[in-house]
């Protein structure tokens, strides 16, 4: 036998996984393989596959006639819209995609490859855990992974898609990672399936109703995205890597848009309703400013009352934080926080401005919220804005008290570009709560208290609940008219392009956590 005709042999062998009839299985299942998931992945031709014929490690309890080449899992790297990207791909059909001493290591490998050479890592995630049959050499290639995972945060992107089963410790390496997605059906992740659920809080739970993509996407929090099926999960991932810069020195990729600069939008001046208790959707400001009306969310199904976006501005990736005065009135609560909070200290690791449109009534108050960590939640907002030194510029559209108006990447920590719309109300706190705190003897001492509390309430607004007492004190740049808000971020957004702002030197903050 010719040796390359060896070659083609053994690579046909090893590109089989765990064979046909169990790729059938896959099949079966709604999935796909884990080199089908590459090829919908990357562009078309372009991968490159590392570590094809590594074998698991021989142990008593595998025969070495089971030991299949690349042990459950495709490793290498690719090209999405022609950039560099590192993968790794579990392989269900073998061992369930569990992870082993050797699987471990490819994965390993290819990480230490992104951070070495700044390219994003993606995980696509399908395995039934830690392999028991090689006990905590296991355990110690998840610790390997998670190491890994914590020194490459901040450095290059890293995304993890969750396309089966995803058990145990195995779910800390994703959620590290800056972006989750799962597959509606098809994936799940919890720290202890349904029967150890039943056995410790003999609760009757199925294993989506446990840690199925809509439960992730919508009420833990725990996913960025979901989608529907495994092609859909793939063009997210493009998407996404399209907004990203390859790593932390790299700027965020610029794309051309045949949308003008100047282009003004006159449907803004209109949008903010007269009667200030009165919502309107902030999805549309956001879509009538940025590029092309085009933005991609993150964490879409939860936490609804904050939107974060990617989207861009002028060509460049912005991150987008905005109330959502649709949804519990845009006020800022715990997951709301934390959420935003996230989020914006991702777009600051990896250089992407931020533009924040505020329209916030505060923080949420009540014993439920208090008992829970407001404070300590709501904190990280704070901190995360704070301590961001990328450009950040904010458009209050109407309601900016209290609290709230500081955290929202105010002047007064470091915002760069500080506008608000006329509509804007900026103040200690709303006209009505205010007039009750200071004007309460004279209310309950007036002969018609309703009428004399509207009054005070008309004053306020008129003296307070407006944009021009902090203009006046350059806490604002500018009052703008809503129509021209695109054309002055951009123009704010260019001449920010070679900003420099550092914090000071230390091992590292202490975030509230
Ligand atoms: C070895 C495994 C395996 C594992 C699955 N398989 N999980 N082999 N180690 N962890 C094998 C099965 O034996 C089976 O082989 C094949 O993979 C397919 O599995 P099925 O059970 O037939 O598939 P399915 O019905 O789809 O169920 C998938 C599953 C289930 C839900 C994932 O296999 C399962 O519950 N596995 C165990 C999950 C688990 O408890 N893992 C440990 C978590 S703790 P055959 O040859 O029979 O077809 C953990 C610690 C990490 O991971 C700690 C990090 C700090």
């Amino acid at each position: 036998m010719k040796t390359t005709d060896r070659l083609t042999d053994v690579r046909a062998k090893a590109s089989l996984g765990g064979g046909k009839q169990r790729i059938e299985q896959q099949h079966a299942k709604g999935k796909l393989t884990a080199r089908e998931r590459i090829d919908l992945l990357l562009d078309e031709g372009s991968f490159t596959e590392l570590d094809a014929f590594v074998l698991a490690r021989p142990t008593e309890l595998i025969p070495d006639d089971e030991r299949v080449m690349g042990d459950g899992v495709v490793t290498g790297f690719g090209r999405i819209d022609g950039r560099h990207v590192y993968v790794f791909s579990q392989d269900f059909t073998v061992f369930g995609g569990s992870l082993a001493e050797a699987h471990a290591q490819k994965i390993c490998k290819v990480m230490d490859l992104a951070v070495r050479n700044g390219a994003p890592i993606i995980g696509l995630n399908d395995s039934g855990g830690a392999r028991i049959q090689e006990g905590v050499v296991s355990l110690g290639g998840y610790a390997d992974i998670f190491l890994r995972n914590v020194l490459a945060s901040g450095v290059v992107p890293q995304i993890s898609a969750i396309m089966g089963p995803c058990a145990g410790g195995a779910v800390y390496s994703p959620a590290i990672t800056d972006f989750i997605v799962m597959v509606r059906d098809t994936s799940y992740m919890f720290v202890t399936g349904p029967n150890v659920v039943k056995t410790v809080t003999h609760e009757n739970v199925t294993f989506d109703e446990l840690g199925g993509a809509d439960v992730h996407a919508h009420k833990s929090g725990v996913a960025h995205f979901e989608t529907d099926d495994e092609p859909g999960c793939a063009a997210l991932l493009r998407r996404l890597v399209g907004f990203l810069p390859s790593n932390n020195l790299d700027p965020a990729p610029v794309v051309a848009t045949d949308d003008p600069p100047d282009r003004e939008a006159s449907e803004l001046d209109d949008i903010v309703p007269d009667l200030t208790t009165k919502p309107y959707d902030m999805k549309e400001v956001v879509r009538r400013v940025v590029d092309d009306g085009e933005f991609l969310e993150v964490h879409e199904g939860w936490a609804q009352n904050i939107i974060c976006a990617f989207a861009r501005l002028d060509g460049r990736s912005i991150g987008v934080v905005a109330q959502q005065p649709m949804v519990l009135a845009g006020v800022l609560d715990i997951d709301a926080s934390v959420k935003a909070a996230r989020f914006v200290r991702f777009c600051d690791a990896f250089n992407i401005a931020l533009v924040t449109f505020v329209d916030v009534p505060g923080f949420l108050p009540g014993t439920e919220q208090e008992h829970r960590g407001i404070i300590r939640n709501g904190a990280k907002l704070l901190y995360a804005y704070a301590e961001a030194t990328v450009p950040k510029l904010t458009v209050i559209t109407r309601k900016a008290y209290g609290g709230a108006y500081d955290v929202m990447s105010s002047k007064h920590i470091r915002g760069d570009y500080n506008v608000a719309w006329p509509s804007a109300e900026i103040a200690v706190m709303g006209p009505e709560g205010a007039v009750n705190v200071i004007h309460r003897d004279e209310i309950a001492k007036a002969d018609d208290p309703d009428r004399r509390r509207s009054q005070l309430v008309g004053e306020y607004i008129e003296r307070f609940a407006n944009p021009y007492v902090a203009a006046a004190r350059g806490y604002l740049d500018d009052v703008i008219e809503p129509r021209e808000t695109r054309r002055k971020l951009i123009a704010a957004l260019r001449s920010l392009a070679g900003k420099r702002d550092t914090n000071p030197r230390r091992k590292h903050g202490n975030i509230p956590l």
